[in-house]
């Protein structure tokens, strides 16, 4: 019997083709919008599923194992899982797998956007242009900062928070300290980075934050109240990771009082929605969640996360497997 694969979103059509080039029959959620659980168990329920290409706004958990049976593999179309119940996954030998590909590089490309953005506060003078506020040349208007010869503070040194080190390094002369569990070798060598112990460490002396961990429960609201208020007033956070890594309420105040100078966020603690007051702020940049918003990052994601579902069906193994 041919095996079906169902797509909860739709993603570039280089996955289906593959999965249909194996003879699978695949199904693809046809809305232009978030599905909701209810939405994805009544399309799963249709027909005997054997794969799962996920997306990271699916809640995958007990409630969609129950409803879903013949599932065995959940495939997200992503390099966060933190939509997927690890544990519960685990519990019921279910298989799920992520998109760890190679396209970091877009990622720290969208954190260099948001850094540049505010340290040369482009977002801001481009309203100001259009408001028709340009009245003449002033040598007071707009006045920004550098990147160059500032400190980096990398919290968290995978692949991304490597990349943009090699970017700030490279262009812009910057002095990098990171704090992970591990130490990275490529950041200690080639970049001349130092590692800190403690998150702490890194934040009372770094001109940019930029944060670079996966959603865990310990990295949940890991920039807190406290935390925010150790960065130096002049200082800006990115955060391209996820959302909820950062208190966002404690992160408006933080604003507010100028305990920092400004936020560069690509992701949001109750997306797609913002805090109270985000959106009023002129120091900060938003953009909804598209650092990896690129052909070729976006590509690369569909074929990995296609790839995963055909090892897993013939093989019954998956390289990208998060279950450990
Ligand atoms: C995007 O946020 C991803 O995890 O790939």
């Amino acid at each position: 019997m041919s095996k079906s694969v169902y797509i909860t979103r739709v993603i570039p059509s280089i996955a289906v083709e593959m999965l249909k080039k194996r003879g699978y029959d695949v199904d693809v959620y046809p809305h232009d919008r978030v599905p909701s659980q209810r939405e994805i168990i009544k399309a799963l329920q249709k027909k005997q599923y054997d794969a799962v290409i996920s997306l990271l706004t699916d809640k995958v958990d007990a409630t969609l194992f129950d409803a879903t049976p013949s599932v065995k593999l959940y495939a997200n179309y992503a390099t966060g899982f933190d939509n997927i119940d690890v544990a519960e996954a685990k519990k019921r030998g279910i298989q799920a797998a992520n998109t760890p590909g190679n396209y970091a590089y877009t990622i720290a490309e969208h954190t260099l956007a948001l850094m540049l953005g505010l340290t040369t506060r482009m977002v801001e003078a481009d309203r100001f242009t259009r408001a028709g506020k340009y009245k003449g040349w002033s040598p007071m208007n707009l006045v920004g900062t550098d990147l160059k010869g500032k400190k980096l503070g990398l919290i968290g040194a995978g692949r991304i928070g490597e990349r943009v080190a090699h970017h700030c390094y490279h262009g812009f002369d910057m002095e990098i300290v990171y704090h992970d569990i591990n130490r990275n070798e490529t950041l200690d060598h080639d970049y001349h980075a130092r590692r800190c112990e403690t998150v702490e460490e890194v934040l009372v002396q770094s001109d940019i934050v930029s944060l670079h961990v996966p959603l865990l429960d310990s990295t949940h609201h890991l920039m807190n109240e406290l935390r925010l208020k150790m960065m130096k007033p002049t200082a800006f956070l990115i955060n391209t990771s996820r959302g909820p890594v950062v208190d966002e309420n404690a992160l408006v105040k933080a604003l507010q009082d100028g305990a920092i100078a400004g936020a560069g966020l690509d992701v949001f603690e109750f997306e797609p929605k913002l805090a109270r007051g985000l959106n009023k702020l002129p120091n900060v940049i938003l953009t909804p969640h598209i650092a990896s918003a690129r052909e070729s990052a976006r590509t690369e994601m569909a074929k990995v996360a296609a790839q995963n579902v055909i090892e897993f069906i013939e093989h019954g193994t998956v390289k990208n497997s998060v279950i450990k």
